[in-house]
């Protein structure tokens, strides 16, 4: 599957069996770059063991073109160009294209692409019915989670993954029609009616637009926010094999529909782990409140004993500052210079923290730098986002990234169902107990 040339290569280690004195030897694979991998595939098959990797910190699940990370100094690419370089020059068409197709558009190509997109954003009338079954205080990631993966009962002409004309047109449905569902759950949370897409608008504007314009009076599209919100789309559009892609390609690998599959990655980025910690970021700087009370929070993380956590930092992959936590620290400070805000209380806050955790040992020794989370919930909130969108916009820009890996595993020669198998701890095999001696 490879278009990047790989630079396998023909080493092996060797696994010895000090109990049996048997010995096994296991090809390393190498990628382009980053580490490389024992191929264990057979290990099972040849020996009856087992690997085991609980939360898989050393497995690679897969072969992938798409992204590349390097953790220990903080580097992020798509496909070979680097994320500050694609967030200052690029716009999220350019990135979504680059996701799916391995290059940047031309001219053509992306004016097409783009129309493309900008005619897949409307909804099947029939859906805005599911809305209204949601109680109006539901979690807008839940209804996310119900009316995406609803999408399958409703374009049964790009649910046959065999197709690769059906795989593509179910990417753009999804990429297209995210903002519009994302923007409909909040509406429907407000009471205010569904704003529908407008063909002369870019994805950003669009999604401002279907957001908080309302019938009665002319919504004004800062140029400012969008190329914000845009930027916003390009840090969160890809992150490799992370916990909701993973979820993706595992649902994707027993040949599920793409709509289903992509409701599983909503349910998956909805945890305060993943992508519901931009949410919980805003609701610990409020929970602080004031510089002052910072060194309580921050022995309250460091106490094994607290459950408490730093949330927006740390990072399984990052050992090293978060690249788009960068860009999105500077976006934060123009967006809120936009908006007129010299003073918020909640940046003043956040920044301090994360002065204060960046220089203490715990913190340093344990590598934990602030991640894309950290910023984002600020931006998020001066342009006007109620927190229990945040992780709603994470779930728009990551559908992308989530088609993008989707679409490569169902390509991919190698592609299996996904099964993974266990260290079992239960009891073995025991006799049945009837009710009356329990
Ligand atoms: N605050 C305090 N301590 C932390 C934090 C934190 N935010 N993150 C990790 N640690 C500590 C752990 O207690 C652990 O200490 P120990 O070795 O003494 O037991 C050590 O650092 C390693 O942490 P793990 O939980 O083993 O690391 P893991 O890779 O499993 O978890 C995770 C990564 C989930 C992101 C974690 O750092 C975390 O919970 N962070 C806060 C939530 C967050 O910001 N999530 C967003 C991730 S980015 C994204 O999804 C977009």
């Amino acid at each position: 599957m490879n278009d990047a040339k790989s630079t396998a290569n023909r080493d092996t280690v060797t696994l010895t069996d000090n109990s049996t004195g048997k010995s096994l030897e296991l090809p390393i694979l190498g990628g382009t770059v980053g580490p490389r991998a024992i191929d264990v595939s057979k290990l099972y098959a040849e020996t009856g063991y087992f690997t085991y990797d609980p939360g898989f910190t050393s497995t690679a699940s897969c072969d992938s073109n798409i992204t590349y990370i390097d953790g220990e100094v903080g580097v992020l690419m798509h496909r070979g160009y680097l994320i500050e370089d694609l967030a200052e020059n690029s716009d999220f068409m350019d990135v979504c294209y680059l996701l799916l197709h391995g290059e940047l558009p031309d001219a053509k190509e992306k004016t097409r692409f783009e129309k493309s997109i900008t005619y897949h954003t409307m909804l099947h009338e029939q859906m805005n019915n599911f809305f209204r079954g949601f109680r109006r205080d539901s979690h807008p990631m839940a209804v996310m989670v119900g009316v995406v993966g609803a999408m399958s009962a409703f374009y049964h002409d790009s649910t046959d993954i065999n197709d690769p004309h059906q795989r593509m047109v179910a990417s753009h449905r999804l990429i297209a029609k995210m903002p519009t569902i994302a923007a409909m759950a909040y509406k429907y949370s407000v009471g205010q009616p569904f704003v529908y897409p407008r063909n002369n608008l870019s994805y950003a504007e669009n999604f401002l637009h279907m957001m908080f314009s309302v019938p009665c009076e002319e919504y004004q599209i800062s140029p400012v926010l969008a190329r914000a919100m845009d930027r916003i789309f390009i840090l969160h559009a890809d992150h490799e094999q992370n916990a909701s892609t993973s979820t993706v390609r595992i649902a994707g690998s027993s040949n599920a529909n793409p709509f289903a599959c992509i409701a599983a990655g909503i349910a998956s980025l909805w945890g305060p782990a993943h992508g519901g910690a931009n949410e919980a970021v805003l609701q610990m700087l409020n929970e602080i409140g004031s510089k002052d009370r910072i060194p309580e929070f921050i022995k309250r993380a460091k106490d094994k004993d607290d459950p408490f956590r730093l949330m927006g930092f740390g990072h399984r992959v990052y050992k090293n500052y978060d690249p788009r936590a960068k860009v999105m620290q500077k976006s934060c400070h123009e967006v809120l210079g936009e908006l007129g805000i010299e003073h918020d209380p909640l940046l003043e806050i956040a920044m301090a923290l994360e002065k204060i955790a960046l220089e203490d040992d715990y913190f340093v020794e344990k590598k934990l730098f602030p991640n894309v989370d950290f910023y984002s919930g600020i931006i998020l909130k001066a342009m006007g986002i109620p927190t229990s969108m945040f992780t709603v916009l994470f779930a728009v820009a990551r559908t992308v990234g989530w088609v993008a890996q989707w679409r490569e595993m169902i390509e991919d020669p190698k592609q299996r169902i996904s099964r993974p198998r266990q260290l079992y701890h239960g009891y073995a095999q025991r006799d049945y107990v009837p009710l009356d001696k329990r």
